[in-house]
């Protein structure tokens, strides 16, 4: 991956397709939906957060061109077993997945997009005649993936269109363009929201979706413990990396003076909520000074800041996430295990339902959490 200095990341990427063939160049497009306000916001969430209590800090930056690349090379870990058995259920499963475009054409929307090994599984299993019919509309916060991911499926996949959306998806799903499409939202993502911030993203979805659209959501389901614990705790300690870059991160953005070794990272399964937690604890006291917000913050030795969330589902409770959200199954595709589901969902219709869906989803109504 291309390394980009933290004004470069969020410009406009232009720049890196200038190489790409007359042809491939024709097929791309862009738009940037992230950088104007990017700055305010990441000093607004890392307030709230350590504000909170417990301190909290959104998962979505742990996501820097380093921690991109240390994401990647936790998906090969030996202990994390959630990138292979989904990319095996899409090798199973993709071609049923894509006879969604084998009578009409459509966009094939990808939320979070990251590398592209799991969408390309995708194309790979389409005839390649389709592939003019398709247009694949990734959107990602870091513009340094989706350049990537854009140029390497403009070059490998002839014919197939490309409309790269810089957005963060928690904020810009309205953005996602109007007509024929099939959202694949893949990773298990889904499973960093709380209960109450995942319906509403389902909903949001669910609103913006026309009659025969389809979401395809990929859920990590619940398993043992030791399983899942290991999985966030790898021996060589590539998920620590990844927890503690979170800070150095936001040195960067917000010029803050974290200090990484005072702080250790912690991941453990949380029975009762069914999710891993992962938390970076204090390992003394210290206060930390935040320039760019003009705070500082003390810590005291033992204190933690939550880092992430990531539930874990049973079909029954991914089912009622749906329910709440006009959303209805109709496709579970999973390994022989069942460690992981690829679900095929449809928004459920006023006739499903007895009344009304509301038709466009602007995000605003609240659902209040049952327990979560
Ligand atoms: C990409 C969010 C699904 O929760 O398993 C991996 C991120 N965090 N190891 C996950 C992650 C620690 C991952 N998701």
């Amino acid at each position: 991956m291309q390394s980009y200095s933290p004004a470069e990341q969020w410009a406009e990427p232009r720049g890196q397709v200038q190489d790409l063939s007359w042809g491939a160049r024709q097929r791309l497009s862009f738009a940037n939906y992230v950088r104007a306000d990017f700055k305010d916001e990441i000093g607004k969430d890392v307030r709230e957060g350590l504000s909170a209590r417990p301190k909290t800090l959104p998962c979505k930056y742990f996501y820097d061109d380093l921690g991109s690349r240390l994401f990647d090379q936790i998906c090969r870990l030996p202990e994390y077993y959630p990138t292979r058995t989904e990319i095996s259920i899409l090798r199973t499963s993709g071609a049923a997945i894509m006879s969604f475009f084998e009578p009409q054409p459509g966009d094939l929307v990808e939320i979070g997009c990251g590398a592209d090994l799991k969408i390309r599984q995708l194309f790979e299993r389409t005839d390649p005649d389709r592939l003019a019919h398709i247009r694949y509309v990734p959107m990602d916060i870091s513009a340094g993936c989706l350049v990537q991911s854009a140029r390497r499926m403009l070059a490998d996949f002839r014919g197939l269109k490309v409309h790269a959306l810089i957005a963060d998806f928690t904020r810009h799903v309205e953005r996602i363009p109007a007509g024929r499409k099939m959202i694949v939202f893949f990773g298990g993502t889904f499973g960093n929201f709380t209960f109450a911030e995942g319906i509403d993203l389902l909903k949001r979805l669910a609103g913006i979706m026309g009659p025969e659209d389809r979401l395809v959501i990929g859920l990590d389901m619940i398993k043992e413990k030791e399983i899942l614990e290991a999985a966030y705790n790898d021996r060589q300690g590539v998920t620590a990396a990844f927890n503690l870059n979170l800070l150095q991160h936001i040195n960067v953005r917000l010029r803050a003076d974290f200090d990484l070794n005072a702080f250790e990272h912690l991941a453990f399964w949380n029975e009762r909520q069914e999710r891993i937690e992962m938390h970076l604890q204090a390992k003394k006291d210290f206060n930390v000074n935040l320039a760019e917000l003009g705070i500082s913050w003390s810590f005291t030795r033992g204190e933690s800041i939550r880092t992430e969330i990531s539930q874990k589902f049973s079909r029954k409770s991914a089912q009622e996430r749906f329910r709440k959200a006009g959303l209805q199954a109709i496709a579970w595709h999973t390994d022989p295990a069942g460690w992981f589901c690829l679900v095929e969902l449809r928004r459920l219709q006023a006739l499903d339902l007895g009344y009304a869906i509301q038709p466009s989803g602007n995000g605003c109504e609240k659902v209040v959490p049952s327990g979560a």
